[in-house]
């Protein structure tokens, strides 16, 4: 049999949005996608209001919850998004639990723990900075700081406290690949800096490989997430904070506005 791979890959991707056409008519509202999902599927694209409400006689855009998603209570915590809306959560628990045995302060192993919240809720460009924004209302500036830093730090080594270039970076980027002037910049800032042990913690406890026997559970945090993170009566995202938006988005992410 003469294989197309060109054909086959448009016929799943073909399949993919029947699937997808499918689904939104199973469902009594529609559900959006923004720029930036298609983006990850190499389209700048958006598809008008309009044109959705002629494909959907009878309905109304989705503007809540997204009935495909875990359902969230109505004032979720920190711990709700960890079970609810973080796609993987062993790597912070791995890397948290290493803090914790090398009897760091809480608040490293509290960053530690949400260091990568940023990867695993949102998006992976950038996630240090995103990550940081997402908590810096909710935490002590020192723990936001060193979530924000971590995201340079980590492609520089430093032996005083046996840090060296992750060797799983060299599998990941090539063995050519340098960070961006901007990154050298904040790495070069950040050394200054008087939290810079605190970020440089983060890279230390962060455990690249994953080990299948660990046995992590984010009941162990549950009072240090208690004692050094702010949560808002009205539930997180439901607040006003500057970054009860980002929390909001990801709650709900597929609202038409
Ligand atoms: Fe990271
Ligand atoms: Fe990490």
């Amino acid at each position: 049999m003469i294989r197309n791979p060109a054909a086959e890959t448009k016929t799943l991707s073909q399949r993919a949005d029947e699937l997808e056409e499918h689904m939104m008519h199973e469902l009594d509202c529609i559900i959006t996608k923004s720029v930036l999902f298609n983006m990850g599927d190499g389209k700048v694209e958006i598809e008008n209001g309009p044109a959705l409400l002629a494909r959907n006689p009878g309905k109304f855009m989705l503007m809540g919850a997204d009935p495909r998603l875990p359902r969230m209570p109505e004032k979720p915590t920190l711990l709700v998004y960890f079970r609810c809306r973080f796609a993987s959560t062993a790597h912070l628990l791995q890397s948290a639990t290493h803090a914790l045995k090398a009897g760091l302060d809480e608040k490293i192993v509290l960053a530690c723990l949400l260091h990568d919240i940023g990867v695993v809720s949102f998006i992976r460009a950038d996630h240090g900075y995103w990550g940081a924004q997402m908590i810096e209302p909710y935490v002590d500036e020192e723990v936001s700081w060193a979530v924000r830093a971590h995201q340079a730090l980590r492609f520089f080594a430093d032996e005083s406290v046996g840090y060296t270039y992750p060797e799983i970076y060299v599998k990941f980027f090539g063995p050519h690949y340098r960070p961006e002037p901007f990154i050298v910049a904040e790495y070069e800032r950040a050394r200054k800096h008087k939290y810079y042990m605190s970020a440089r913690m983060i890279t230390v406890n962060d455990v690249y490989s994953f080990d299948p026997k660990a046995k992590v559970d984010i009941n162990d945090f549950t009072d240090i997430i208690g004692r050094h993170f702010r949560q808002p009566k009205e539930g997180l995202g439901l607040d006003n904070s500057p970054s009860s938006h980002m929390w909001r988005t990801i709650m709900w992410p597929t609202r038409f506005l």
